[in-house]
């Protein structure tokens, strides 16, 4: 890929960087009438920042990151969640020391290369992680898939959402963050596999396919994966038995269960003790509650609806205190009951090659329907299509 030539220009500079973040989703205007001291304002997601722009030749320097730093801090900019410091020359090595000690929690410092913004401050990975930061298009995102009760689908959901997502041109790793460790023999091609993978061609002639890659806890390195855009984690339905510096660093979380009397329990009990337990440890995850083994027949409609008006009622005073949590209708998306999903994983007794449930059966596929648009659901609910979008355009 050729290497983009950073305009000399200030105005032309800003051009590039305005489009570069538009691209990611980010509202981009002037600064308000009167303000100095930044080029830009950027919003997204009900989040503004000012953004501070340096084309120059030389790398910046303390002195200028000390500057900005005073200006955030004046009464002018309380209006903002924070400050972008964007150079597209670097940054010297006593700024570099700078910011290892430094303790900001308005200052983002960005380099620029080519098309590329990776994050200097606060470091990715460092403690600050799963605190408040601004949303950052260039990181991958991570999904937790978790309820606090066994057997609700949490694995079946994990590995086919994976599916969906590799469908649409995600390439996706799945995490296997329980002890029993299922995930890895359910995608092995044979005994001596040691890191088993999926590929799933692509379903549009422009793109290629995508993959899965599936791992355990112990064999993840998050910097050999930078290029995989989703991190699926399955979790053990015992909050305490998955690490906790990965349940910190998940973005969203898909909360399964089923619309059963007992499944919900009294009160929808379960999914609220579910999100209660995930923001505990998680102070920014956007959480997902999916009903799963669904059944749409006519037959159950008047039992179906008596139970999801229960749960909303229960649920809405826990969401109305929590506005990161929220409820999918199953006329939005629901993962129904299906024969294919149930006897998934029957290779591991008959010995045949690892597939998903996504092969049609008489023309039909409950299971990769429901997959699909419950992706689509996430990808307008969430900040991942970015990332797909963020992929194709450095393709160009
Ligand atoms: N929509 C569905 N339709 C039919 N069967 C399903 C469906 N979802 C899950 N199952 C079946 O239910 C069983 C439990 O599913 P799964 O192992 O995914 O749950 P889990 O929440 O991961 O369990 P654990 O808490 O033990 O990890 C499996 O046998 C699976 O095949
Ligand atoms: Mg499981």
């Amino acid at each position: 890929m050729a290497g983009v030539i950073i305009p000399s220009d200030p105005e032309e500079y800003k051009d590039v960087v305005s489009k570069l973040l538009s691209r990611y989703g980010y509202k981009i205007s002037p600064p308000a009438f009167g303000s100095r001291g930044y080029m830009l304002e950027v919003e997204k997601n009900g989040r503004k920042f000012a953004v501070l722009l340096k084309n120059h030749k030389v790398k910046c320097n303390v002195a200028q990151i000390e500057k900005f730093l005073d200006l955030l801090e004046t009464k002018d900019m309380k209006r903002f969640d924070g400050g972008w410091f964007i150079s597209a020359s670097g940054f010297s090595k006593p700024a570099l020391t700078y910011l290892e000690s430094l303790q900001s929690k308005k200052l983002y410092i960005w380099n620029h290369i080519d098309k590329n913004l990776s994050r200097m401050y606060p470091t990715l990975g460092s403690n600050h992680i799963g605190q408040l930061q601004p949303e950052d298009p260039f990181r991958q995102k991570y999904f937790g898939i978790f309820t606090c009760k066994g057997g609700v689908g949490k694995t079946t959901i994990a590995a086919h959402l994976a599916g969906a997502f590799a469908l649409m041109g995600y390439d996706v790793v799945l995490l296997d963050l329980d002890p029993e460790k299922n995930l890895r023999k359910l995608f092995m091609q044979g005994t001596d596999d040691e890191s088993p993978s999926l590929y799933i061609p692509s379903t549009n002639a422009a793109r290629p396919g995508s993959t899965i890659t599936v791992l355990n806890h112990d064999e993840w390195e998050p910097s050999h994966y930078r290029d995989m855009q989703i991190i699926i984690c399955d979790c053990s339905p015992v909050l305490e038995q998955n690490p906790a510096e990965l349940v910190k660093l998940f973005d969203y979380c898909i909360v399964p269960t089923t619309l059963t009397p007992l499944g919900i329990a009294k009160n929808a009990d379960v999914i609220t003790r579910t999100f209660r337990h995930i923001r505990q440890m998680n102070k920014n995850a956007a959480m997902f509650a999916l009903i799963n083994g669904y059944d749409r027949s006519e037959v159950f409609a008047a039992r179906n609806k008596k139970l999801l008006e229960h749960l909303a009622a229960h649920l809405s005073g826990y969401t109305k205190t929590d506005t990161l949590c929220h409820f999918i209708h199953p006329d939005d998306a629901a993962i129904r009951f299906s024969t294919i999903l149930q006897y998934w994983g029957f290779h591991l007794i008959d010995g045949s090659k690892p597939q998903l449930s996504f092969s049609e059966q008489r023309g039909k596929n409950h299971p990769r329907t429901d997959f699909l648009r419950l992706a689509e659901y996430l990808e307008d609910h969430t900040a991942i299509e970015e990332l797909r979008k963020a992929g194709e355009y450095e393709l160009q």
